[in-house]
């Protein structure tokens, strides 16, 4: 089937729509207004984040997708509390985000877990920092870690896992302490395409089973499409809201709607906003940026291509 057939990615079947309606209808958790960020170095001014404007609602799951550089990591930065913005504001429950706090739970691409701690301990840890006793919190990380499958390896050390099973024991800690919202970004990025899909589908089920809202990012549009509820278009320099799309793939999702026609017609628009047609695309790539000078290193005259 070429793109001419494809629906467009606005069309919505009657339960998709009722599923928007019912979200449309939850309170909402996170509230970010004109939020923007500007860096000041010695190089200059970078406008990282300008008139940032969007809302989550609970138990929404929203993927956030951009060029490199569009400002994600910053964003997510600051709904941490990791980092201060320069304008606006972002309200969780209705309070502004003024610093870290146990109401988000984060989960990033390299592994923060804590080498010399068990998996079990690893998990304990934010608990006992927060004053659960011993057993309490040993407790909640065990129940933790059977919502993750990892039950098995509670005294198994980090290195002893794989890419995959770190970045569970990565959300069971984020999970231990009841977030309102988990922050995620980019958290399946260095693991191989096949662990990468079953983390997926895992945190579908995680997420269907408690009362989470999800914010997502990442480079992938496949990924953003399987997961979310609504995908937030950001472009670069400065870091803007393009487009926000509500995805018209059906739920429960499976892998096998990776070929359905809502799923290419959202991957199309996505494609269209990401990487326009070469010929109109800004240099907006950070890697755009840096022109790597090619030195031949051989003098064998046969060329490979
Ligand atoms: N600490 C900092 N000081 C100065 N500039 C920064 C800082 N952190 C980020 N920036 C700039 O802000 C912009 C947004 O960076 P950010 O890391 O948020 O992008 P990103 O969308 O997460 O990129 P990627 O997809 O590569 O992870 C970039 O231009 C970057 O150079
Ligand atoms: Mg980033």
């Amino acid at each position: 089937m070429n793109q001419e057939t494809l629906p467009s990615h606005l069309d919505q079947s009657p339960e998709v729509r009722a599923r928007f309606e019912r979200i449309r209808n939850r309170e909402v958790i996170l509230e970010v207004r004109g939020l923007g960020k500007r860096y000041r170095t010695p190089q200059g001014d970078t406008e990282a984040l300008k008139g940032i404007d969007f809302s989550v609602r609970r138990r929404e799951f929203v993927c956030v997708i951009g060029p490199s550089g569009c400002g994600k990591s910053t964003l997510i930065r600051i709904l941490a509390g990791l980092d201060q913005h320069t304008d606006g504001e972002a309200l969780l429950d209705g309070k502004p985000i003024k610093g870290p706090g146990q109401d988000r739970g984060m989960v990033f691409q390299g592994y923060s877990l804590f080498p010399w701690l068990t998996v079990k301990k690893n998990v304990m840890f934010g608990p006992q920092m927060n004053g659960r006793g011993r057993d309490e919190a040993e407790h909640d990380a065990m129940m933790w870690l059977d919502l993750v499958g990892l039950e098995k390896f509670a005294d198994a050390y980090p290195h002893q896992l794989s890419g995959g099973m770190r970045q569970r024991v990565a959300i069971a800690r984020a999970l231990v302490n009841q977030p309102r919202i988990l922050l995620m970004d980019e958290p399946f990025g260095a693991l191989d395409a096949q662990t990468r899909a079953r983390m997926q589908t895992h945190l579908i089920d995680i997420w269907k089973n408690i009362d989470i809202t999800v914010l997502f990012i990442t480079h992938d549009l496949d990924e953003a499409i399987y997961l979310a509820d609504r995908i937030l278009v950001l472009k670069a320099h400065p870091g803007e809201v393009q487009e926000v799309i509500e995805v018209p793939v059906p739920r429960p999702r499976t892998p096998g709607q990776f070929n359905s026609p809502e799923f290419r017609a959202t991957k199309a628009r996505l494609e269209e906003l990401i990487h326009p047609a070469a010929e109109h695309a800004p240099e907006d790539e950070e890697d755009d940026k840096v022109k790597p000078h090619l030195i031949r290193l051989t003098d064998i005259n046969d060329n490979v291509e």
